[in-house]
């Protein structure tokens, strides 16, 4: 493996009636707090009341976010950073899904910062401080409650970036099951085809001796694939909605790919598609994976053999390797299709009038991706495949 230094200062508070923890965590957030969320599940499932007494026994003043965007907006990012100077807030509390959270992640870093935060964002400026915050979650899918990454889109330039920093990862991060209970059918397949894709990203690589790290995605994948049909058949199942809360998690908190070089193009392959679209994250992952995978096959089919046999249990006997692999490629639409996850751009009414634009979007930066270096051709390649 490769060497590494781990540190993760989340502060992870997981299991039913964990929001009791609330206002011990919040008063060390400060006196002044800004609650961010988004557009309106959590005043429908009553978890909106329950923070905001939590926060309020907290002895704190609280200010409000509200109606961040799914894919949220640079516009609400700057938002949320004049309330924070307005209202001298010394910390911020995120309830809801990953956008919410990144969103939160972009305001207290650009509330002590003077110039626009786009260019921390954009990476032509580095943070060197945030505002402390702590997030509520309420969708298991990105695992922003325990990273620091952060997804934020300028509408108007049509760009949606990936960035983050050692200050953003959340202070505390409280995770009940049962606050996923109203995450509807379709958020909840997105969410699992997003934890799926975030353990692809770290199991496809070329770094050699990671026996442990290939169990443990492996076993995610595995559990994700039990349990999905599962919840989705009961989506009050406190079980099921739990393996998937703890996998979500543990798929992108950097604890299963220590000492990984990871690949991560099919994520900036998607952000240029919901750039351009507005599209769910985890349902363009759904279309564009499997077609990656079949792009780069041949960098290591032996990789894709593993993935074929260990997390799909297909029986290798008497096959060739390409064969197995491939295989494997095709149980994974199989099952993202069985759950009810888009296969084809087509799905979302996209065609093939903004390919060369998305193409130039996700290549923007020169060939990207660890496992296959992409060219913009590539990347077309891979676009038209998914059509
Ligand atoms: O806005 P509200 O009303 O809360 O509704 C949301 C939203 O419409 C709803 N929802 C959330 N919790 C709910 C609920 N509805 C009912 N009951 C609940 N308990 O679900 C919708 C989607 O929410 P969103 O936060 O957008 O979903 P998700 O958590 O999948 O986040 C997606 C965003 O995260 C980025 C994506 O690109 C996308 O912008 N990502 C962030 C990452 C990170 N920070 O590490 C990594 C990921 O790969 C990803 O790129
Ligand atoms: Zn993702």
């Amino acid at each position: 493996m490769n060497s590494f230094t781990f540190k993760n200062p989340t502060k992870l508070i997981f299991g039913k009636g964990s929001l009791d923890q609330l206002s011990a965590e919040a008063a060390g957030l400060g006196k002044k707090l800004l609650l961010v969320y988004g557009g309106g599940s959590i005043k429908r499932n009553g978890l909106y009341d329950s923070v905001l007494n939590h926060l309020r026994s907290s002895g704190a003043d609280v200010f409000e976010l509200a109606g961040v965007e799914p894919n949220p907006r640079l516009s609400t990012v700057k938002r949320g950073i004049e309330l924070c100077r307005e209202h001298d807030i010394e910390g911020l509390v995120a309830v809801g899904g990953g956008s919410v959270i990144d969103c939160t992640k972009a305001i207290a870093v650009g509330a002590r910062y003077d110039g626009d935060v786009w260019d921390i964002i954009t990476r032509r400026v580095a943070a060197s401080a945030a505002l402390p915050f702590g997030t509520v979650l309420t969708l298991a899918a990105t695992g922003s409650e325990m990273n620091s990454g952060s997804v934020i889109t300028n509408w108007e330039t049509q760009e949606k970036i990936g960035w983050g920093s050692p200050y953003t990862y959340p202070q505390f991060s409280i995770l009940d099951p049962e606050f996923t209970y109203s995450v509807p059918k379709d958020q909840t397949i997105y969410g699992i085809c997003d934890i799926m894709s975030h353990v692809f990203e770290h199991y496809f690589n070329h770094t050699p001796n990671i026996p442990v790290q290939d169990g443990m995605c492996e076993t995610i994948l595995r559990t994700v694939i039990t349990a999905a049909p599962k919840l989705l058949n009961d989506l009050q199942s406190y079980e099921h909605r739990e393996t998937i809360l703890y996998c979500g998690t543990m798929a992108l908190n950097g604890m299963i790919n220590m000492g990984v070089r990871g690949d991560w193009a099919t994520h900036n392959i998607e952000h240029a598609v919901s750039a351009v679209y507005d599209i769910p994250h985890g349902g363009g992952l759904a279309i564009l994976f499997p077609n990656w995978m079949k792009h780069v096959l041949d960098e290591n089919v032996l990789r894709f053999k593993q993935m074929a046999v260990n997390v799909f249990g297909i029986n290798p006997d008497g096959q060739d390797d390409r064969t197995v692999a491939l295989q494997g490629i095709e149980a994974l639409r199989s099952f993202w299709t069985s759950i009810g996850a888009p296969s084809r751009l087509a799905d979302y009414g996209i065609d093939d009038a903004k390919l060369e634009l998305m193409a130039d979007k996700a290549s923007a930066g020169g060939p990207f991706g660890n496992f296959k270096k992409l060219s913009r051709e590539d990347v077309l390649d891979i676009y038209r495949a998914s059509l």
